[in-house]
């Protein structure tokens, strides 16, 4: 079995950190650090460490009035939170189709799902890569909706030189235990808004349960000072795979965006060439079955939300009193079912040697298959 880099990376400095902090203490100094940390790094004015990223998302949902009748539209090629984040405020999540060539929300799709009712979006950057904010920017300032960005998993993540925690209404990121930024579980909120900022405060002044604690603050502020250094690596070693996949007869990477000046690789996600695998006998499934049985453990991804038990249960219609459209739509069909596949982002944190075992495995599936 192919052993990526053991994750996430710690040592002596975090304990320091750790035990620095006070943990009866909650929104205390450590927390302070941290945030003053984080913006510096983000530049977004205003941030706030949470317990996860899918109460951050709910917080900045109620913060902005959402609730009961109104209508959210989010990506069906995300992680459940973000669609249960929605319901949790009664609001109505509504799945708008996602890009072919980037697995991110579709801003076309997205203005198609506008009604009367709409009184968010929130668009994920789904594996780290930033979706195309100068669209949904200029479409919320169009609608007058605000824009959510579900950067969960894009900590680090730059569009056009600015941080991706600097745009929309807010923005949220997820510390969980597999993310780039870890503290095994927490969340964080950014914004530019003030107003937005004191409700945020005043909904935890209310209610601190959703407070991330001191130890995990100091973890974050500790794990923080690596970022840059494994966001260079992770870039590196994608733009490595990317440059020797390039003519692959299996796989192709996601398409390039000039405007995404830092993606922060969360996952890295190829496509299956479909067309020309079943023109040779094979398809995704082969490809994944062979490739773990290759010590290669790829990942199929994602299934679309609309098509999870969860989802479809009864409980959703409960919480929001109406039932989501639940059609299936055709570009994340194509996603989850035949064609993405992805590798997480310790894979990313590899050496060469390492990452040209993992492209000798593609290598020889492709003479196996193309022979
Ligand atoms: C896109 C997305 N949104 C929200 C979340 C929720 O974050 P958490 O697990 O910290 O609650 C995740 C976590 O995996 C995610 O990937």
């Amino acid at each position: 079995m192919f052993n990526p880099p053991a994750w996430p990376v710690m040592d002596a400095s975090d304990l320091q950190l750790i035990l620095e902090a006070d943990p009866r203490a909650l929104r205390g100094p450590m927390s302070r650090r941290f945030a003053k940390a984080f913006s510096d790094f983000t530049q977004a004015p205003y941030v706030i460490p949470v317990a996860n990223g899918t109460v951050s998302l709910e917080l900045i949902l109620k913060a902005l009035g959402i609730g009961p009748g109104d209508e959210v539209i989010l990506p069906p090629y995300t992680f459940i939170a973000t669609f249960s984040s929605i319901a949790y405020t009664g609001a109505l999540p509504v799945f708008a189709d996602i890009e072919p060539d980037t697995y991110n929300l579709s801003p076309l799709q997205t203005e198609e799902k506008i009604t009367d009712h709409t009184r968010a979006i929130v668009a994920v950057a789904v594996a780290g890569r930033p979706f195309d904010l100068d669209a949904f920017e200029a479409l919320s300032q169009q609608y007058g909706i605000p824009l959510i960005v579900d950067a969960a998993q894009a900590v680090g993540a730059e569009f056009c030189g600015r941080s991706i925690a600097s745009y929309g209404a807010a923005a949220s990121f997820s510390c969980q235990n597999t993310k780039n930024l870890t503290s095994g579980e927490g969340g964080i909120i950014t914004t530019k808004d003030p107003v937005l900022y004191e409700k945020l405060q005043s909904l935890l002044d209310q209610e601190p349960g959703p407070c991330l604690g001191e130890v995990p603050c100091a973890l974050l502020l500790s794990q923080l000072s690596r970022l840059p250094a494994q966001m260079e690596k992770r870039s590196a070693a994608a733009d490595y795979l990317n440059a020797h996949l390039a003519d692959s007869h299996l796989v192709r990477p996601l398409d390039r965006d000039e405007r995404i000046t830092r993606d922060a690789h969360h996952l890295y996600v190829l496509r299956t060439r479909t067309e020309e695998l079943a023109a040779a006998g094979f398809s995704r499934e082969d490809l994944l079955k062979d490739a773990h049985q290759m010590g290669l453990p790829l990942l199929a991804g994602y299934q679309p939300l609309y098509a999870l038990p969860s989802v479809r249960s009864e409980m959703t219609r409960r919480l929001t009193g109406r039932q989501t459209d639940l059609t299936p739509l055709p570009v994340c069909e194509k996603a989850s079912y035949q064609e993405g596949l992805w590798l997480e982002q310790f894979f990313l944190l590899s050496e060469i040697k390492e990452l040209d075992e993992i492209l000798e495995i593609f290598g020889t599936l492709e003479r196996r298959y193309f022979s």
